[in-house]
């Protein structure tokens, strides 16, 4: 066998084994496993390993300190044919033990043995203490050029490349939790700068819940599990977060965001995200401006709905990770734009009348244009998620010159903690020689020894200056890109634990948000609010959060209070009278649908050329179509992805109707839940569930042929976004259409205004 392309020798025994490769697995749907079909047999001929995914990236093979290596990024993973030991030793057999005979007793000098458990009983690291949940990506950012009046930054340059490392991740879950719980999310950029990387550490939302990094440990003792029972896990709907958050009422501005859809995201492909803090930057000429970062999505902002968060959580605890690998490996790369709002650097550090140093306060894009400076596109998944998902560390402290910090009294915290965690996490402090945290600039540091370091260190004086070592290294200036500390002042002022006034008003913010939301938008929000503090076990706590809705919108307050049950209390602060930011709401755009699942229902008895037609349709136009037929394997020629046993509503963007399947012999409630109302339908009562769901969801729906017949048995034949065309072409025309706008709004007609 030839060993250089172990993929295409695996294809081959596939091939030999069961006769052929079905020609109709091409065009592939994503998320196979490996890079090859795996045969029947055990493969016994040795073989190099099989390479990656084709759309599996790894770390550059860079030094320790940061020197290409020109290696391929596989030379980071398992080498050669054979089994080996940790040295390289080649092993004859790994399922025995090394015994004094077949009855033992096991013999302490079997070495393979003892490396082998020893190795496995280290293998867990501590996870994050908080942003455990996370899924990372490989990708490229190519700057517009716009930035560079106001910034040094050399991969701000117009036209330059700069390859990058995106995690996403949920807050408060631990590392196996579900990916849709309501949360906040963080989007972490590493950019691999040539003049040392520069972190972006933001979240999917624009503020913070607290102003000052010394309550941080606060908010999150408050929203982990409660530390007797450790439940409820990754969610917020809980007495400690409520308290908290009432009773520090900063924290109801981040709190709003929160409990809009902006908490449960679509996918991490639509959210926006935000460096939240105001950084200063610094052009050639040592100019300096104050900006915030964003992050656009090329998708728009959508989120999934209530219900189908919770659905997911049950069904597909992976589920956003799932379709980030998916999107990516289907070729659909998910994009953003990076922009900057741009505000002159006054002693005040205020911009119209708002504070730039409050982490609770945005300024509106009406009044701030988002600029754009480059574009992300993620083009890679990972080879190995704890070598690069779990192991990436980021740091605030990581800037290039030409980005400075300020004083964001929650920022300054941030510089502190990031490495300092990262200590603990990653076992010592040489974590930045991990490959994915190489940086792609030269490393020429006074840092020694300490554990697990990779560097070989030569010379003799690593302290400055030094004659022993030829005065090596040296300090760089302006000409060297030099790192840039803007000399800003710093106020004469007395030591005091203490905000500034500025920083007290914790409301008219969150009305501004409240009074943005389109209507369906405040019914979710209500919804939240009643959810969240209908779980809280104290009345107390309930009348607390009650206040304070009181404080941002009585219509808001009213209507959660008649949820709970409780009066709803006058405000004790004067209405702010703010001008709304249609910016923030995520409804009434139109968007590409790339990457976006669309669910094909067959009827083998049904019109099985026109599903492979509209199946290639919907490849054609950048998107994945999943088969759900009666069973699984093959209907016909064509390859079923979901059964109506194992198919579920939530996985789908839309849904198309290619027949009207009789219930399957599987529809019997004893076996599926789902089968609930076996007998009582021409249709298999699963594919009306789809359907039912799909509909609720707001999502679009299309039948053609016979498929218009589920629609009248699940009553929706007729309704907005519901479509019965005479062609699958037509269908698909029709539920793309409907798919720009996210989903089919107006569905459900809002009760508030
Ligand atoms: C604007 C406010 C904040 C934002 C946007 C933010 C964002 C993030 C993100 C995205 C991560 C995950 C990084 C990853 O993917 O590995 C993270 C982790 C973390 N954050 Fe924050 N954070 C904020 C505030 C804070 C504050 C105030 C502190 C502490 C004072 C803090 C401490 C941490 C720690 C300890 C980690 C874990 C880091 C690790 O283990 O590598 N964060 N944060």
């Amino acid at each position: 066998m030839d060993s250089s392309k172990p993929a295409e020798a695996v294809k081959n025994a596939v091939k030999t084994a069961s006769g052929k490769i079905a020609d109709a697995l091409t065009p592939e749907v994503p998320g196979a496993p490996g890079s090859a079909p795996p045969t029947v047999e055990e493969p016994t001929t040795p073989h190099d390993p099989l390479p990656p995914k084709p759309e599996q990236g790894a770390p550059q093979t860079r030094t320790p300190t940061g020197a290409e290596t020109g290696a391929p990024a596989t030379a980071n993973g398992q080498q050669g044919a054979y089994l080996t030991t940790a040295q390289g030793a080649r092993l004859r057999d790994t399922d025995h033990s090394l015994k004094a005979g077949p009855r033992g007793p096991v013999l302490l000098q079997d070495h393979h043995l003892r490396e082998k458990i020893t190795h496995f009983d280290h293998e867990r690291i501590p996870e994050r203490v908080v942003h455990a949940r996370g899924a990372g990506a490989h990708g490229v950012f190519t700057a517009y050029g716009t930035a560079e009046a106001v910034t040094r930054a050399g991969f701000l340059m117009k036209g330059r490349e700069t390859e990058v490392f995106v995690r996403f991740s949920t807050v408060l879950g631990s590392r196996g939790s579900a990916d849709t719980v309501r949360d906040t999310r963080g989007f972490a950029t590493k950019f691999y700068t040539d003049e040392g990387t520069f972190d972006l550490v933001g979240n999917n939302m624009p503020v913070f819940f607290i102003q000052d990094a010394i309550k941080f440990p606060d908010i999150i003792h408050a929203g982990k599990p409660h530390p007797d029972r450790e439940i409820p896990q990754a969610q917020s709907a809980h007495d400690t977060f409520w308290d908290f958050v009432s009773l520090h009422t900063e924290a109801q501005h981040h709190t709003i965001w929160n409990m809009s859809d902006r908490g449960i995201p679509r996918s991490y492909r639509t959210m926006e995200g935000f460096g939240v803090h105001t950084f200063r930057l610094v052009n050639e000429a040592g100019e300096t401006v104050l900006a915030k970062f964003h992050w656009k999505p090329k998708l728009g902002v959508h989120s999934l709905t209530w219900e189908e968060a919770q659905l997911l959580g049950g069904m597909d605890p992976d589920f956003h990770r799932r379709d980030l690998y998916d999107a990516i490996e289907a070729g659909a790369y998910p994009e953003w734009e990076l922009g900057i709002q741009v505000f002159p650097d006054t002693p005040e550090e205020t911009f119209a009348g708002i504070d730039l140093l409050d982490p609770t306060k945005i300024v509106p894009e009406e009044l701030a244009e988002v600029q754009p400076i480059g574009r992300l596109v993620l083009n890679r998944t990972p080879t190995n998620f704890f070598a690069e998902t779990e192991q990436v560390a980021f740091h605030l402290g990581h800037l290039p010159p030409g980005i400075d910090v300020t004083n964001d009294p929650l920022l300054q915290g941030r510089l502190f903690s990031y490495v300092d965690t990262q200590l603990t996490r990653l076992g010592g402090p040489n974590f930045s020689q991990i490959p994915i945290n190489r940086p792609h600039a030269a490393v020429n540091d006074m840092l020694r020894d300490g554990f697990h370091q990779h560097a070989v260190h030569a010379g003799v004086a690593p302290y400055r200056p030094n004659s022993l070592d030829g005065g090596n290294p040296f300090p760089a200036g302006d000409a060297e890109h030099a790192f840039v500390d803007v000399p800003v002042g710093v106020a004469q002022a007395p030591k005091v634990r203490a905000n500034p006034t500025s920083f007290d008003d914790h409301y008219s913010q969150v009305r501004l948000f409240w009074l943005s939301m389109s209507p369906v938008e405040k019914e979710h929000i209500i919804r939240a609010y009643t959810f969240e503090l209908g779980k809280c076990y104290h009345q107390a706590i309930k009348e607390r959060q009650l206040q304070s809705l009181a404080n941002i919108d009585p219509v808001l307050c009213e209507q959660v209070a008649t949820g709970l049950g409780l009066p709803a209390p006058q405000p004790t602060v004067p209405l702010a009278d703010v001008t709304p930011s249609p910016a923030l709401s995520q409804v009434g755009g139109e968007w590409p649908s790339d990457g976006r699942t669309v669910g094909i229902v067959v009827d083998p008895d049904g019109d099985l050329d026109g599903v492979d037609e509209v199946r290639r349709a919907v490849f054609e136009a950048g998107m994945v179509p999943l088969l759900i037929a009666p069973h699984g394997g093959m209907v016909a020629d064509l390859p079923v992805q979901r059964t109506f046993a194992t198919g579920r509503s939530v996985e789908f963007d839309a849904v198309l109707l290619a027949g009207a399947p009789a219930p399957a012999p599987d529809a019997v409630p004893a076996r599926d839940d789902k089968a609930g109302r076996a007998g009582a339908a021409a249709v298999d009562p699963r594919v009306l569930l789809l359907v039912e769901e799909c509909w609720r969801h707001a999502k679009a729906i299309g039948a053609w042929g016979a498929g218009g017949t589920v629609l009248e048995q699940a009553g929706v034949a007729g309704t907005p976004g519901v479509v019965t065309a005479s062609s699958g072409a037509e269908a698909l025309t029709a539920v793309q259409q409907l798919m720009a706008a996210h989903r089919v709004w107006e569905r459900f007609p809002a009760s508030v205004a």
